[in-house]
């Protein structure tokens, strides 16, 4: 039997770097990665797999017509998964024109190759084939403290650049299916933390900083909640929504795990203590510092992922106790990542944003 293949974009992020190693896990897969290899990209995360015959990394753009009808034709995909995607809130408050080329322009022009390909499928691969679009709870915009979470039918209203140009590609998913019959899969995740994620994101900068003895900058009060989720819970329901999702459906994931900024960062603080007791910067609660909050500052993200759980089974296998350790652990031994993501253009993004190198 010939092996599945998966074209997965923005493989070299940190979901799609953690997805990339579970489905290798899974089984015997065939897997092309596309990835433009931005400043978020980096090779290192899926160093391991060189060698690996059924590990096919490709450099390049999602919005590059011409390479995606390459790539369709040569490895004639069962599966596209998109990852590939700006994802960095405060980025995008201060630079919005790469989230529209990207997630807006650059999914467009995926799901129209993509499209051009499905219809050149002959039955039965045309009906088993699927498009599975990754995206966001932040499209369903900001919650109260006393509001219910977040449903597949709560109606959009993003608020930050980011969470608009999400929105806008999930609209563009959604009316491919619709409009053309594409057998296209969204899935609206909350926030993930874990192995290989980029150190701009809020649980790796604090770790970092807190090893290195460094501020911890909580933005405005510290009391805006996140819903958390570890990245391989995430991993395993992309899966079970490829395998088993109904096609043209919406399936939010998420931790129930609502936590304040502060509450995670007073977590991780303690966890460091514990795991590193002859620490200089014990306790590393005292390195919390609080700073000019985020322009538009979503207050609360919660999911209600009842119907991943009822439809497919999907249920996340940590707590936000042993995901965070399992973190911090991991950040506290591969330090020549750290080091491989701590560049230049890294640097500048810190100074500019935070004051400090
Ligand atoms: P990331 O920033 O770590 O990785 C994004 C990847 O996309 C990088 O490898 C980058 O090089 C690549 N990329 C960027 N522009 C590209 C382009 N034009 N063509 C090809 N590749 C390109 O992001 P992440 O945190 O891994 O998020 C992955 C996806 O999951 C995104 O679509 C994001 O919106 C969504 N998501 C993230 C979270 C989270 O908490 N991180 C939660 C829910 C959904
Ligand atoms: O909800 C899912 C989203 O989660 C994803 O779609 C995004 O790609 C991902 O980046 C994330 O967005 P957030 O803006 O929620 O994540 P971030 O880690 O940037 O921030 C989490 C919270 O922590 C948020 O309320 C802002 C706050 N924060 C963040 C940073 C970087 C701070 O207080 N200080 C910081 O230095």
């Amino acid at each position: 039997m010939n092996k599945i293949t998966l074209l997965v974009t923005g493989g070299a992020g940190f979901i799609g770097s953690n997805f990339i190693f579970a489905e290798f896990r899974r089984g015997d897969v065939r897997i092309v990665n596309l990835d433009l290899l931005t400043y978020a990209g980096n090779p290192k995360n899926l160093e391991s797999l060189s060698g690996n015959p059924g590990y096919i990394p490709v450099h390049g753009d999602i919005g590059d017509r011409e390479l995606l009808r390459t790539v369709m034709t040569q490895f004639k995909p069962d599966a596209v998964v998109n990852f590939a995607a700006e994802s960095h809130v405060d980025r995008s408050i201060v630079g919005p024109e790469e989230f529209i080329r990207t997630n807006v322009v650059g999914t467009f022009n995926l799901l129209e190759e993509v499209r051009t390909y499905w219809m050149s499928l002959q039955a039965p691969r045309r009906d088993t084939f699927r498009f599975l679009h990754v995206s966001t709870d932040e499209v369903y915009g900001s919650l109260s403290l006393h509001d219910p979470p977040f449903t597949e039918r709560t109606p959009y209203a993003p608020n930050s650049p980011y969470s608009a140009s999400k929105a806008a590609s999930d609209h563009l998913v959604r009316a491919y299916h619709h409009t053309y019959g594409m057998p296209c899969l969204t899935t609206n995740c909350s926030n993930n933390y874990g192995p290989m994620q980029f150190p701009e994101k809020l649980i790796p900068l604090m770790i970092l900083n807190a090893l290195g003895g460094k501020p911890l900058p909580i933005y405005g009060d510290g009391r805006n909640v996140r819903d958390w989720l570890y990245v391989k819970d995430h991993c395993d329901a992309i899966r079970m929504v490829l395998d088993q999702g109904r096609v043209g459906e919406v399936y939010n994931i998420g931790g129930r795990c609502e936590m304040s900024n502060l509450e995670v960062v007073q977590r991780i603080c303690s966890l460091l203590d514990e795991i590193s007791p002859q620490s200089a910067f014990r306790p590393h609660a005292s390195l919390i510092t609080f700073v000019k909050d985020r322009p538009g500052h979503d207050w609360r993200y919660a999911i209600d992922c009842t119907k991943i759980e009822e439809e497919l089974g999907w249920k996340p296998q940590e707590t936000f106790d042993s995901g965070l350790r399992k973190t911090i652990e991991w950040y506290m031994q591969n330090t020549d990542w750290i080091d491989s993501v701590r560049t230049g253009a890294y640097r500048q993004w810190i100074k500019s944003h935070y004051g400090t190198p």
